[in-house]
């Protein structure tokens, strides 16, 4: 189910209350863009910070689900009869009772399920529920259920879902729909143009987002009011969705998401297991905790969609491209889910190119459905893309930089031609290279002896980032000259709540570290869309920086009057009212009578309307040095640079920690993650911490350098800022594959390229016999 709004275009984004004038861009800036720790670092360090996961309520129960233990079956019966007797077991839920009957979940806006479908379509598959005292009588009871499972063939390669002997996994069989195309100009025209043509086939793995904090929820009914602490990048897109599962009224779902362990696209949306919880609490009339295993979360909560893709470019002698033409195949698992989902976008937009064409076709297997994950499509799309630039480049005898920069669009291909607001692909190339010593680390690479150096670059653009409406967010100063903010918005993990503060301390004049934050809770904050697709702080940040100037408004009104000096000389620094070019004219806002009788100034702000005919988007290149062990096949990452155009940066220190969170991510595609599914029995076989890997602090480079192409996209919005979290992701495992072929001659067309693997290439002689 890819939430659609987050992805769409800034010319579909409407507005949906007045839109309020649009300040002037800020010039020099006293907070914004400096270094600043999070506002909430002592409470997440510590371990005081209340996450949905810790929290605890009086009289609370347990609840666990029990799961499909097959790829493909349908359940012919569930008996609960021992499980409603063993001691401690306070509510069950089975696809019988009464309590579920007519609740569905949406797998997509095509796809609903009951929401204990017999037909279980992947491991994992949500069978029945219990609560129980504690959570281990809760597991146990699990074992109590008795279930007639109807076995049924299965498929989880989704390069087999297509020939004919593959069992059919839907009436209408394993091809969602019509595969969807794209194309631009004459590709036929355009290879024939073409001096140079590279064609390459590429595969890429289905990774788990794998949060640290587990998917789950605590739900409590008093009387017909639901409250759900809900670990979640959105509480007003659970809120919708709970009421709109249940038949309740928007108003008696109460969402709060205060702390999230960090969320991916996994918890943009709820969980069948929010509703489940919700059902057990009001059976049992006791509060449920109901948190997912880690088990569970690989099978059943989302993933990143495979790709198997063949690309072919074409380029003149002097580095024009030519003519550019993909065919995808994905799988978005056991439900329609996107699985080929702007795997194509970088194709279509990174590069000026006349004549595109594309085809993404995406099937069914009986695997657990796709969510978005950290940019979806794109990290895919540029292992196909920036490895095929890569060759494309050693066969025209160009620098790998100095071919991309020869094809840095001016527009928006892709849109139609409409210009880029602003675009800083060229200056992340150049300023990256330089930073990185490009010209010079790859004269020293070394191709022969046991070990092997080499270095690899690749861009990236992102296909949203803009933010827009709607946000509301309310600002309060009282009278001591203190601030509360309120907005609805998460914090996953990426600073949000510290860029607010930021903004706050710029326009007020307070310290941002004093700046008090209401957020992320239905009950007490106003609409917020979820935190996703990288437009949390440009969403955000124009709407509070909006209400920061009303209330400034009002405070500098009613100052103006106290000191007998006109508005526009009166300014706020270091919490005082200044008057300029009058030292002597001057008072602590905690001194202004007026505030003291009013007790509170209240500011409302709006994220008011994009502008039309612009594309807004981040770019970003990366550079990396690796050094290939020949004979183990590890690739040791040496170092990175990643140069970002995110518009103006916010906070230089959150900045930074964004760009080496994203590298993590992506060297995880590079090298290591990756969901394997047995084809005998279906199952996941590697559904755990131990067997999944993630890299860990010892995979990640210390040497990680990120250069900020600091321009304010004034354009955009009043903040000038654009998405950061995504884009640092996408170029990663790409770069790092050109640096393993640099050091190597070996292309890598399949990610993870792991040690077995690795050798395996570096044993074969012919580059047709890999991936
Ligand atoms: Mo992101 S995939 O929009 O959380």
């Amino acid at each position: 189910m890819t939430p659609p709004d987050l992805y769409d275009t800034p010319e579909n984004l409407v507005e949906h209350t007045a839109p309020s004038t649009a300040p002037q861009p800020w010039r020099n800036t006293r907070v914004v863009g400096k270094r600043m720790p999070r506002v909430d670092a002592y409470e997440r360090v510590s371990g005081t910070a209340v996450y949905p996961s810790d929290v605890i309520l009086p009289g609370m129960l347990y609840g666990a689900i029990l799961r499909c233990p097959h790829a493909h079956a349908r359940v012919r019966s569930v008996d609960a009869s021992r499980v409603e007797a063993l001691p401690g077991v306070r509510a069950v839920l089975t696809p019988d009772s009464p309590e579920v009957t007519g609740i569905t979940w949406p797998y997509s806006q095509e796809v609903s399920t009951a929401l204990f479908d017999p037909s279980c379509r992947h491991e994992g598959e949500a069978v029945a529920a219990v609560a129980a005292e504690d959570p281990y009588r809760a597991r146990e009871a699990l074992a109590a259920f008795v279930v007639d499972y109807e076995v049924l063939p299965h498929l989880v390669d989704e390069t087999q879902a297509l020939g004919s002997d593959a069992p059919a996994l839907s009436p209408q069989g394993n091809q969602v729909g019509e595969p969807s195309t794209y194309s631009r100009g004459d590709v036929g025209r355009g290879f024939a143009e073409a001096d140079v043509v590279v064609e390459l086939a590429f595969d890429t793995p289905c990774e788990i987002h794998t949060p640290l904090e587990l998917h789950g929820c605590v739900a409590r009914w008093d009387g017909d009011r639901l409250t759900l602490w809900e670990s979640t990048q959105g509480v007003y897109r659970v809120q919708l969705g709970v009421a709109e599962a249940l038949g309740l009224p928007l108003a008696r779902v109460r969402v709060i998401g205060h702390y999230v362990g960090s969320g991916f696209g996994s918890k943009l949306q709820a969980g069948k297991y929010t509703l489940v919880a919700a059902l057990l609490a009001r059976k049992a009339a006791r509060p449920v905790r109901l948190f997912l295993s880690r088990e569970e979360t690989y099978l059943c909560v989302g993933n990143r969609p495979p790709t198997h893709t063949r690309l072919k470019a074409g380029a003149t002698r002097e580095g024009k491209l030519t003519a550019l033409e993909l065919d995808c195949l994905g799988t978005g698992g056991a439900y329609p889910a996107g699985g080929t989902s702007l795997v194509d976008w970088l194709v279509r937009d990174l590069y000026a190119c006349p004549n595109v064409s594309t085809k993404s076709t995406d099937v069914l297997i009986n695997a657990g459905p796709a969510r978005p994950m950290r940019a979806p499509g794109h990290p895919q799309g540029a292992w196909a893309l920036e490895q095929v630039i890569d060759a494309l480049a050693e066969a025209l005898g160009m620098d790998p930089v100095a071919l991309r920069l020869a094809n840095v669009p001016e527009v928006s291909q892709a849109r139609g031609g409409i210009p880029y607001s602003t675009t800083g692909l060229r200056r992340c190339l150049e300023e990256g290279s330089r930073a990185f010593g490009w010209e010079d680390a790859r004269r020293k690479a070394s191709s022969s002896g046991r070990k092997r150096r080499g270095v690899g670059v690749a861009a990236c653009l992102w296909i949203a980032g803009a933010g827009g409406p709607p946000s509301t967010v309310v600002i309060k100063l009282f009278a001591d000259g203190s601030v509360n903010l309120n907005l609805g918005a998460s914090d996953i993990g990426t600073g949000t709540k510290t860029v607010m503060a930021m903004v706050v301390a710029e326009e007020l004049g307070v310290d941002p570290a004093g700046v008090q934050i209401e957020h992320a809770d239905t009950g007490t904050t106003q609409f917020a869309t979820p935190s996703g697709g990288s437009k949390t702080v440009p969403t955000e940040s124009p709407a509070v920086r909006d209400a920061a100037l009303a209330v400034k408004a009002q405070l500098l009104e009613l100052a103006a009057e106290e000191l007998e000096t006109p508005v526009d000389r009166l300014r706020l620094e270091d919490g005082q009212v200044m008057a300029s070019g009058a030292p002597e004219r001057r008072a602590a806002i905690s001194e202004l009578k007026e505030l003291r009788r009013r007790g509170v100034l209240v500011g409302v702000g709006y994220r008011g309307p994009n502008p039309e005919g612009r594309a807004i988007h981040p770019f970003g290149a990366q550079f990396c040095e690796v050094e290939v062990d020949t004979a183990t096949g590890e690739v040791e990452v040496v170092r990175f640079v990643a140069a970002h155009d995110s518009g103006r940066v916010m906070n230089r220190l959150t900045f930074e920690s964004q760009v080496i969170g994203g590298i993590a991510m992506g060297l995880g595609l590079a090298l290591t993650e990756e969901r394997i599914l047995d084809r005998r029995t279906g199952k996941m076989v590697n559904r755990s911490w131990q067997d999944y890997k993630l890299p860990t602090a010892l995979d990640v480079p210390a040497d990680i350098e990120t250069v900020a192409v600091d321009v304010p996209d004034d354009a955009a919005n009043s903040t000038g800022a654009k998405g950061l979290g995504e884009p640092v992701t996408i170029p990663t495992a790409a770069a790092v594959a050109n640096a393993v072929y640099h050091a190597t001659g070996v292309r890598p067309r399949a990610a993870p390229m792991y040690p077995g693997r690795l050798v395996d290439w570096l044993s074969r002689p012919s580059e047709e016999d890999m991936g």
